[in-house]
């Protein structure tokens, strides 16, 4: 892989500062309609409300997504302008790669070799992960929080609720609970709130390059504590790659309750401190033990006393 697939130049532009205010009044037509505001008081009468409470698009996400100073129409080619919209309207709709095709075939690459390209090649689409109305692009978001919020959101959405699941999985296949698949990972939830399913489920890749698509199976997904929490974190060159290297140390891993409460052995890069706590943590557990063996000793004092 070049970098060079992902140079500026390769990238579509976006209108002019001067185009970029006739586009926001055009949009403003389509919201007119395709909005909250738009079901409580149509403009005009007659229109089927139900359908067109299921095809809302969030006016303020989509002012903050990437895409925010497209024309609708831009995607949305011909038969939109006038309502009632063309019957063939729908095939005219733009997809990724019609704009972005070097990064679509890039991305295409990896899904092939993913966990989903095994049994779902044919249900899976660049937008069934991506939404084209509110996604920003992670160096854009730059929080790490918000960054978590939005990738996340993709894969929980599937794999922590049952009816999504099963319009995409192979016959018959039950989800697997996700929390039960991670029991080894503690609080997993508050994994979820903090780091991405990527992190783990995808292969290291060049720190100028994005994560990559091709998701990992179970057997080839990390699990080593220390990945992440430690000084040379992973998440330097994933997650937290795009704050300032002053931000990156507020976050996690340094200072985090995991590091001073040494529940990772091996965190601290520092093999006294770790034999020491290798030493304790044995110690504790033959503790433990001593108790509870005396405990066992006790109770058949106490009921031979009894006799
Ligand atoms: C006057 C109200 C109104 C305006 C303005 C309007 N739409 Fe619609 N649109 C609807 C309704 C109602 C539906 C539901 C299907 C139907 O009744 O035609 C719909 C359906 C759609 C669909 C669903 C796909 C399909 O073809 O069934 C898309 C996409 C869409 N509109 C895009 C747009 C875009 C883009 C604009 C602006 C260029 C726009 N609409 C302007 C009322 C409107
Ligand atoms: C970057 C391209 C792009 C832009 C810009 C865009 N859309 Fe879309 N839109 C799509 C795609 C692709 C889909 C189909 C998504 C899917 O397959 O689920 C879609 C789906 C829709 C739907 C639902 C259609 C259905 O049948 O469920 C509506 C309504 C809609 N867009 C309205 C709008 C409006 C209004 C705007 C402008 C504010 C807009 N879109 C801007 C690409 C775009
Ligand atoms: C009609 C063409 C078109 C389609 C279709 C389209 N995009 Fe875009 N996209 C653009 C343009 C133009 C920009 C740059 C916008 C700007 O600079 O304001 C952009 C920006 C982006 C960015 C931000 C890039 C950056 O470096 O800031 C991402 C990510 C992106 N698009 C992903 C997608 C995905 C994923 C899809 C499919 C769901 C898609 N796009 C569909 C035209 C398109
Ligand atoms: C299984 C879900 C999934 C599918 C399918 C998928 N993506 Fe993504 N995509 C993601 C996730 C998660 C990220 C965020 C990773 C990151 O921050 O780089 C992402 C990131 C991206 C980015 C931003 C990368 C950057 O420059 O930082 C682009 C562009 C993109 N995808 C395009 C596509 C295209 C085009 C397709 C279809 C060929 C596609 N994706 C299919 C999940 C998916
Ligand atoms: C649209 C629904 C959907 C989305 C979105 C989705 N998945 Fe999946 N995923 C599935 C289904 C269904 C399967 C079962 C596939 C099979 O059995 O062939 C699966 C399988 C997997 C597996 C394979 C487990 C194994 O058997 O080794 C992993 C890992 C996985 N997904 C992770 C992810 C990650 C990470 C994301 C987000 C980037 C994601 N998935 C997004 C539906 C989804
Ligand atoms: C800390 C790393 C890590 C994170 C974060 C993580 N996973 Fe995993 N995941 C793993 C490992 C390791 C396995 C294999 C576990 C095993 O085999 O015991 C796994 C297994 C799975 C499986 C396999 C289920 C099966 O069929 O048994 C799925 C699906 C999955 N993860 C999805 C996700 C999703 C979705 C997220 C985000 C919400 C996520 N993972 C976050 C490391 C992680
Ligand atoms: C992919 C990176 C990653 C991996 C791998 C990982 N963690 Fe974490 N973990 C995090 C992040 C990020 C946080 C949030 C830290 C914060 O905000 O302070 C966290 C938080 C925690 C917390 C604190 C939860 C709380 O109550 O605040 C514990 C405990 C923890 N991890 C233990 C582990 C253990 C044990 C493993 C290995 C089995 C592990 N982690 C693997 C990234 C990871």
């Amino acid at each position: 892989m070049s970098v060079s697939a992902f140079a500026e130049s390769e990238e579509p532009k976006g209108p002019s500062p001067a185009m970029q205010e006739k586009i926001r009044k055009a949009n403003e037509e389509c919201f007119s309609c395709h909005s909250a505001e738009g079901v409580k008081n149509p403009p005009k009468p007659g229109m089927d409300l139900k359908k067109l409470r299921t095809l809302i698009r969030d006016k303020e996400a989509f002012h903050g997504s990437d895409h925010q100073r497209l024309a609708c129409t831009k995607c949305h080619n011909e038969g939109y302008d006038e309502h009632p919209h063309a019957p063939d309207a729908k095939d005219n709709t733009s997809s990724c790669p019609d704009c972005h095709q070097k990064k679509a075939d890039h991305a295409q690459e990896q899904f092939d070799k993913s966990v989903h390209a095994k049994n779902l090649a044919e249900k899976f689409t660049c937008t069934t992960c991506h939404n084209p109305h509110v996604m920003r692009i992670a160096k854009k978001l730059v929080d790490p929080k918000k960054i978590v919020a939005q990738d996340n959101r993709i894969c929980l959405g599937c794999h922590d609720s049952d009816e999504r699941f099963a319009q995409f999985a192979p016959d018959g296949k039950s989800r697997p609970a996700i929390d039960d698949i991670h029991a080894w990972l503690p609080n997993a939830r508050i994994h979820w709130k903090a780091v991405r399913c990527v992190e783990c489920h995808t292969p290291e890749v060049a720190a100028d390059e994005p994560i990559s698509h091709e998701i990992l199976d179970k057997k080839r997904a990390e699990k080593r504590c220390v990945t992440c929490h430690s000084r040379d974190s992973a998440l330097m060159v994933r997650l937290y790659r795009h704050l300032a290297e002053e931000d990156q140390k507020k976050y996690g891993f340094v200072n985090g309750i995991v590091l001073s409460n040494n529940y990772v052995i091996g965190s601290t890069r520092n093999p006294l401190v770790d034999t020491l706590m290798v030493g304790l943590a044995v110690l504790t557990l033959g503790g433990v033990l001593i108790h509870a063996a005396l405990r066992v000793l006790m109770h058949y004092l106490r009921r031979s006393n009894n006799k």
